[in-house]
């Protein structure tokens, strides 16, 4: 029998990459389409598999959506990625980000639980929780200390997952992913600010890239190397909690470098500090662990990141020189 299953965010950049993985494993995909105005397929629409998905209205923030949506999907496993995933923006809405980010989880483990609680479950957590880094390597034992509405949102998310799996039984998993990037990746965050920029400045459409702090450190991997590390969660006996990452740790200036080198610029040249960009509580240093991943799932990243920029620095030339929107 054809295995189902429902992504909730299908339109961001994870959920694309999932959903393209799930159907080449044959499954039947649905979505939780939040109603916008605007248009949010393209990524749906860059993998070609627009047409291939079940999309189903509905917000995370409505509880009766969610139920509507797994119901309708018969999912057997969900994937909640839904988020307001921008950290900057979630000090100017943190209410909104504890209502998507923080309780859409909850809302979506309670559906599962009132529907059938077979249904595995997938949480996206993330190494923002780790923020005033307790630990030099963070892995799953590490306190967290989130830095930001949007870290402290989805770290009530986190223990939700972890609560219901030890109250209720259920087959509930959380990757603490570490950040993790493609040419599908949102304009506003800063590796596809920065090769968007680099290919603008290279076709000479702009002269400047204006950034914040470019001494912060990431552990930055790709996300369709990061998706198969999801599904690999949702295979396994029971559920539990992973760290997925690289395992290296670069600066925004060092990623700049390999972005503008890549086209033969210096970023000094072109990048000029905007304090509009520095945050109020900053995230230093992320530097993830790995093993547990690798030991118990057979997971491993496979893309460096001079690969990944190269990749996000040629998507973003051939959109600009086709004069295609930024997306
Ligand atoms: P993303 O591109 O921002 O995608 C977020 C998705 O959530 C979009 O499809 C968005 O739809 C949807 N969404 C927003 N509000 C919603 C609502 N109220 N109801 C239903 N859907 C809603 O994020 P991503 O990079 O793919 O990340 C996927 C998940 O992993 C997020 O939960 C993020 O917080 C988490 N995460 C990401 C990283 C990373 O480095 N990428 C690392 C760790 C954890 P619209 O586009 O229509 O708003
Ligand atoms: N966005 C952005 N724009 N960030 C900048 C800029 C800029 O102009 N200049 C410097 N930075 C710094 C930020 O201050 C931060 O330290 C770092 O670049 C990375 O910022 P983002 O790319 O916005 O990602 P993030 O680390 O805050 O959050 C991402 O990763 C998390 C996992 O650690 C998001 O995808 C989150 O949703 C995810 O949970």
């Amino acid at each position: 029998m054809t295995q189902a299953a429902l992504i909730t965010g299908i339109t961001g950049q994870d959920g694309a990459y999932l959903a393209q993985l799930l159907l080449n494993k044959g499954y039947a995909v649905s979505g939780l389409l939040p109603r916008r105005s605007s248009d949010t397929l393209w990524r749906l629409r860059e993998l070609r598999i627009e047409g291939d998905v079940n999309l189903i209205d509905g917000d995370v923030a409505d509880l009766s959506a969610v139920l509507r949506g797994i119901r309708e999907s018969k999912a057997a496993e969900v994937y909640n990625l839904a988020a307001q995933s921008f950290v900057g923006t979630s000090w100017q809405q943190p209410l909104l980000t504890a209502q998507v980010s923080g309780v859409g989880a909850a809302n979506v483990l309670e559906a599962i639980r009132l529907t059938d609680p077979a249904i595995r479950f997938y949480q996206a957590s993330t190494s923002e929780m780790f923020g005033l880094i307790q630990a030099e390597r963070q892995d799953e034992t590490t306190p967290f200390y989130p830095r930001s509405p949007y870290g402290v949102a989805k770290l009530y998310a986190h223990w939700m997952t972890i609560n219901y799996r030890e109250s209720f039984n259920l087959h509930a998993s959380t990757g603490i992913l570490f950040n993790h990037e493609s040419p599908l990746r949102g304009i506003e965050f800063v590796t596809r600010k920065v090769t968007d920029g680099v290919a603008r400045i290279k076709l000479g459409l702009q002269k400047e890239l204006r950034l914040g702090n470019i001494d912060a450190r990431r552990d930055w991997g790709f996300a369709g190397d990061y998706v198969d590390a999801m599904w690999r969660m949702l295979q396994q006996e029971k559920g539990d909690d992973y760290v997925v990452a690289t395992g290296h740790t670069t600066t925004v200036r060092e990623m700049c470098r390999i972005a503008f080198s890549h086209v033969g610029l210096s970023y000094e040249d072109h990048v000029v500090i905007d304090p509009k960009f520095f945050r109020p509580a900053e995230v230093d240093v992320l530097l993830g662990n790995p093993a547990k991943a690798e030991r118990l799932l057979g997971w491993t990243a496979t893309t460096s990141l001079e690969q990944l920029i190269s990749m996000m620095v040629d998507a973003d030339m051939r959109r600009a020189r086709e004069g295609r929107p930024q997306a």
